[in-house]
């Protein structure tokens, strides 16, 4: 049977950990010491242990809106997240996670830090939605976005995605990352890819499909990376 991302259900807040970003965005530790905003960030982990190491990473999601809601959804979400995972597993490469047990451990602790950060350093964690944010042109070194653009292709369209990908490139001074480039629960890459590269282009952005190491979901083991061409 192929997999729909209607199986998954509303868009889900997810908590990927550190090393989840690591391998997914290709993140050196000279791209950690840059000022990263990352968009969706979710309950990921990622900013509360960049920052914990004396990073400078700023978080945006429109659920950060109530945040209080938030820490209590989000244990719960990485459950329904582990649970769709359980239930599809065939679809998923078992070698960043040995297991789903692995995965449902390292979401949870994901959470964790995400939920302690939020609550000790609530201004890292602004409530935004694209394609509108709330931050100055250039505010950022590098922009980081996963699992939200193409992921959600079924329910967000090519204008969304221009209008999101623009918008985050006016907040980013050298680079946005994108990741993965296909739908939620298959591995069938975005159809309107090649259309959108032509719209940002026209727009003055260079978009670089690039490989990465992380191997999970099966198929997504590219990102997209976007720099200005300067042109128009
Ligand atoms: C699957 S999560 C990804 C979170 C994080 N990047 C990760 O990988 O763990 C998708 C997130 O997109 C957020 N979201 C949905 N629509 C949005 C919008 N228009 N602007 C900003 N965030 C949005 C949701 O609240 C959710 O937290």
């Amino acid at each position: 049977m192929t997999p729909n991302t209607a199986d998954i259900g509303a868009i889900l807040i997810s908590s990927r950990s550190l090393d989840e970003y690591r391998s997914m965005f290709d993140l050196s530790d000279d791209d950690l010491s840059r000022r990263i905003l990352d968009c969706p960030a979710g309950a990921a982990g990622f900013t509360a242990v960049v920052n914990r190491l004396g990073g400078d990473v700023t978080a945006c999601d429109t659920a950060y809106s109530d945040a209080e809601h938030l820490t209590v959804v989000a244990a719960a979400e990485a459950e329904r997240g582990n649970r769709y995972i359980r239930d599809h597993a065939e679809n998923y490469d078992w070698t960043f996670f040995a297991d789903p047990d692995e995965h449902a451990r390292v979401r949870r602790q994901a959470v964790r830090d995400f939920a302690e950060d939020i609550r000790r350093h609530p201004h890292r964690y602004v409530a935004g939605w694209l394609p509108s944010l709330p931050f100055p042109d250039a505010a950022f070194d590098l922009v980081l976005s996963s699992h939200l653009l193409f992921s959600y292709a079924d329910r967000l369209d090519r204008t969304f995605h221009l209008d999101a990908i623009r918008e985050l490139m006016r907040v980013a001074r050298d680079e946005l990352r994108i990741f993965p480039l296909v739908e939620s629960g298959t591995s069938v890459l975005c159809p309107y890819l090649d259309e959108l590269l032509t719209d940002l282009r026209e727009h003055g952005i260079d978009g670089e499909v690039v490989e990465v190491d992380y191997r999970f979901q099966k198929g997504a083991h590219h990102m997209l990376v976007c720099r200005r061409t300067g042109f128009p």
